[in-house]
């Protein structure tokens, strides 16, 4: 019998028969190439099941290498990953969107997605430079291209078969509504920062009655200290329950119906943070009643990343 309060095998269906994720998602936002390498692997070898990439990490041929590395070592099948990476803002221009989420797939070694995001609501002007900025440092728009002319592109990738699932990332509850009420095919997935000082309540319950999975990137916080690492409450729940810090932020993600993203870099890491069980319901809500409000990632302002390292 599945033990439900284990959330190493727990999987969330996608709307439309898209498959299922894995509640649990490894994050390949890593600054360095080798360690993306090793990190994807050890990840894979801890039991990660889920993997999110980006064309604006750089990083995409080195996670491929790794999930290749990983899986013939382990004797694990393509179909028992999920992978997803994002289209870049500097290719919103929908002929630009097919060739963006070809390259992707040839840098990760990958014949198929299981889900394609739009990285950001914001268009940067079309072509190669992910960083368009003009005299003055400022960032350079694309006023040419809407929302929903880049989601007309990515409908035609799931239309081809080559993509399972599309879906949007960094944007709010305003942005999402007309996009959804349009769409064709209705996003399935939207990823954005969550955690207890950002519960983003109200986008939630918006996910859960329309059958969206919400899925939360920095769950601890990106690690930012003081974050919700620190904060006394999850602390104190942590020593009560005997897990780190870190497990009691992620069961508790899970446990109100999310999925997550997490950024382990070294093996007893990706353990500690796949190792994750259900939390008491008081545990639960102690920390539903944070009180704190905190974004770390300011993305959703400009589309401009806060945690792209430099030089890449
Ligand atoms: N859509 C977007 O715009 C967007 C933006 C950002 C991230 N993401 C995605 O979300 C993923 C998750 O990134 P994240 O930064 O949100 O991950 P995270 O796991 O919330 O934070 C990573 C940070 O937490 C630390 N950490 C990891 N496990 C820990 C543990 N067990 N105990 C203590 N500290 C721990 C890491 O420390 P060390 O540095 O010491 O390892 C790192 O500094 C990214 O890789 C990326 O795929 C998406």
């Amino acid at each position: 019998m599945i033990d439900s309060s284990d959330f190493r095998t727990k999987r969330i269906p996608l709307s439309h028969g898209a498959g299922h994720m894995p509640v649990l998602g490894f994050g390949t936002l890593i600054p360095d190439a080798a360690a993306t390498i090793s990190a994807t692997r050890d990840a894979l070898d801890a039991g990660f099941r889920h993997f999110d990439c980006a064309e604006r990490y750089r990083n995409e041929r080195e996670v491929g290498e790794g999930l290749q590395a990983g899986l013939a070592a382990g004797g694990i099948a393509r179909e028992d990953i999920f992978v997803t990476t994002k289209l870049w803002n500097s290719n919103h221009r929908p002929e630009r969107v097919k060739p963006a989420f070809e390259a992707s797939l040839d840098r990760l070694g990958l014949n198929y997605l299981d889900l394609y995001l739009i990285h950001t609501p914001f268009a940067f002007q079309p072509g190669d430079d992910q960083d368009p900025r003009d005299q003055d440092g400022k960032i350079v728009y694309d006023h040419g291209v809407t929302l929903l002319d880049t989601w007309g592109a990515m409908e035609s990738l799931v239309d081809s078969g080559r993509c399972r699932a599309v879906g949007l990332s960094d944007i709010s509850l305003n942005e999402l509504l007309p996009i959804y009420e349009s769409a064709r095919i209705k996003p399935a997935v939207v990823q954005v920062e969550a955690h207890p000082y950002l519960p983003e309540t109200e986008l939630l319950e918006f996910c859960k009655q329309k059958d969206l999975v919400f899925l939360a990137f920095a769950p601890l916080g990106h690690g930012i200290k003081p974050g919700p690492l620190e904060d006394p409450v999850i602390s104190a729940v942590a020593a009560r329950v005997g897990k780190t810090p870190a497990q009691v932020l992620l069961a508790w993600a899970v446990q109100r119906g999310t999925a997550l993203l997490t950024t382990p870099r070294t093996a007893a890491r990706a353990r500690e943070n796949f190792n994750i069980s259900a939390l008491p319901e008081d545990a639960l809500d102690e920390i539903n009643r944070i009180q704190t409000r905190q974004r770390f990632n300011e993305v959703v302002r400009t589309g401009s990343p806060g945690f792209i390292p430099q030089g890449r």
